[in-house]
């Protein structure tokens, strides 16, 4: 695992506005984009309806998603580089960081691939949020987040081998609809010291009752 050389502005930017992206993170971001791809192309997946609402937020949903199961059978490394994180998020958050002991959602991939895909507005239920990106969307189907400190809402323009690391339960956050093109992305879920409660019911709305 590199780490950046200089992790500090990271986790200054981190602990003052909620969220920090760090470039090239992702070891294999066309690999993964191309392995995730063909499993959708060719696996029934759970399209939420749109406008669902979510349990932990408000959310329009509009996307194709693999559980963690599905995702460990397409990369099989992922397990591995799930686990391999916590030590890169301590350091970056300076906070304790352990990994989600909710088997389905610890990890899993989204695929935004019609046009108007996305997710609203909403807050995560896990303290800490990651994500994988592995496409470079510019125009479209970026990531919009109400900053902590200042309540300003910015763009992240998802970029094929960054990673945003994000307190996914206290910044307002949204997957912005895509006009064109497709979008894919690995959510990584963490919790700070202690992994509270998660509604079963959550799973079934991210993913489908399979
Ligand atoms: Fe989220």
């Amino acid at each position: 695992m590199k780490y950046p050389d200089n992790i500090t502005p990271y986790r200054h930017q981190f602990i003052e506005e909620g969220y920090t992206l760090i470039d090239n993170q992702v070891p294999n971001p066309v690999k993964w984009r191309g392995q995730i791809l063909n499993s959708i192309d060719l696996k029934e997946v759970y399209v939420p309806e749109n406008k669902r609402k979510v349990a932990a937020g408000k959310g329009s949903l509009k996307y194709a998603a693999l559980d963690r199961f599905q995702l460990d059978k397409v990369i099989k490394e992922i397990h591995t580089y799930y686990h391999s994180l916590v030590e890169l998020l301590t350091l970056v958050t300076n906070q304790n960081i352990i990994t989600s002991p909710y088997d389905r959602s610890a990890y899993y991939a989204k695929v935004y691939k019609s046009k108007g895909d996305e997710q609203g507005w909403h807050y995560d239920t896990n303290g800490l949020t990651v994500i994988l990106y592995l496409t470079d969307n510019t125009l479209s189907g970026r990531t919009e987040i109400e900053r902590l400190n200042d309540k300003k809402r910015v763009f992240v323009n998802p970029k094929a081998g960054s990673m945003l690391v994000m307190k996914g339960r206290e910044c307002w956050h949204r997957a912005e609809p895509i006009e064109s093109g497709l979008k894919v992305i690995c959510p990584l879920n963490y919790y700070v010291d202690v992994a509270e409660e998660r509604d079963p019911r959550i799973d079934d709305i991210i993913f489908g009752n399979v």
